[in-house]
């Protein structure tokens, strides 16, 4: 299959082109910035186009030449709160011209990553200390301003979906961690991998609260191997929308253990109590995943241990 990957020289998309190849497919990038740094080792195995999501001519002349079965759609704008009309021109209106160029250029189908930021804020029986999962169907009333524009993405997804012959899906992500995201993210997202890549290359990592915050997180070789699970399914997916997650929740103070455990000389500190991103809504929560279990029989590979090792093992090969 030739699969074309938006934002594929990313975080997840590097680890997706892996998967994607290693099940021999095609792949094509269409991204922005031509920075192979996360993908050193299968730079030569994929064909790189350099636009921009947001120039809709441009883009749909890349799609009509590429001619892909499948487009997964992972370019994004993340830094959304501080700058609302990147976010909107990149993450609604970039989605738009990528689901007008494949209806136009008759793509089979487009799946389309979206997160857990769609839904309500997590209180009441869905946070701490409960977590009671949150499945597809629970409440969208995203606060924040990336889950406005990924709420708003995913209705358009779905309209592409139900006017035109492109079968389209999104799948919302728990929280993600994995190698290559210290590099290219700041701020609150990095603090997973901090705690794991500052301990692993000897340095001192301290939280001053939140050890006792629970939250659903997933492993990026998993985030991977869900989206090529379902690009690449056979026949009519039964659902437009899956959640992608462990299914559990991890604590800071867990996630600290795990880490303790591989590098027992870790300068690992971690204060206790809630909310240690300081986010002004709690979107801590437990992600029901149970649907892309049901429907494509896929279960995360990586427990919390063997994701933190294999996390350490790449960043000290690397050092
Ligand atoms: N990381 C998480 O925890 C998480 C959780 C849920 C959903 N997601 C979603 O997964 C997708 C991938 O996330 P990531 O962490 O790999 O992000 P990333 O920032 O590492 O990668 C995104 C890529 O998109 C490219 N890009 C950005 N704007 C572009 C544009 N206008 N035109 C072309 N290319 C552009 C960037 O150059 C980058 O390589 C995003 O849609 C993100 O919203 C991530």
């Amino acid at each position: 299959m030739r699969v074309m990957v938006t934002g594929g020289l990313g975080v997840n998309g590097a680890w997706l082109l892996r998967e994607l190849l290693a099940r021999d497919n095609e792949v094509i990038v269409f991204e922005n910035r031509h920075d192979t740094s996360l993908i050193d080792d299968v730079a030569d195995r994929v064909q790189i186009v350099i636009g921009d999501i947001t120039d809709a001519a441009g883009l749909a002349e890349a799609v009509r030449q590429v001619a892909p079965d499948s487009i997964v759609h992972l370019a994004a704008f993340v830094d959304c709160e501080n700058d609302p009309v990147t976010a909107v021109a990149v993450n609604v209106g970039g989605t738009t011209n990528v689901l007008a160029a494949a209806a136009a250029a008759g793509v089979r189908r487009v799946v389309f990553t979206s997160s857990k930021a769609v839904y309500a804020p997590a209180i009441g029986a869905h946070g701490h200390p409960e977590y009671r999962p949150i499945g597809e169907d629970d409440a969208q009333v995203p606060t924040g301003m990336y889950g406005i524009t990924k709420a708003a993405g995913e209705a358009i997804v779905d309209w592409y979906g139900r006017t035109t012959d492109v079968e389209c899906v999104s799948l919302r992500f728990a929280t993600i961690f994995g190698p290559g995201r210290l590099q290219r993210h700041s701020g609150s997202i990095n603090t997973y991998s901090s705690m794991i890549e500052l301990p692993a290359m000897g340095q001192p990592f301290a939280l001053d609260h939140g050890g006792d915050e629970g939250d659903g997180l997933i492993y990026v070789l998993d985030v991977a191997d869900a989206i090529a699970t379902v690009t690449l399914a056979p026949g009519v997916l039964p659902h437009s929308v899956y959640n992608v997650a462990d299914g559990g929740v991890w604590s800071m103070n867990d996630f600290a253990n795990s880490i303790r455990a591989l590098i027992p000389d870790a300068e690992l500190e971690v204060g206790s109590g809630l909310n240690p991103m300081n986010q002004p809504d709690p979107y801590y929560m437990a992600i029901d995943a149970s649907r892309m279990a049901g429907d494509f029989g896929w279960r995360p590979q990586y427990g919390l241990d063997r994701a933190i090792e294999h996390y350490v093992g790449l960043v000290r090969a690397r050092v």
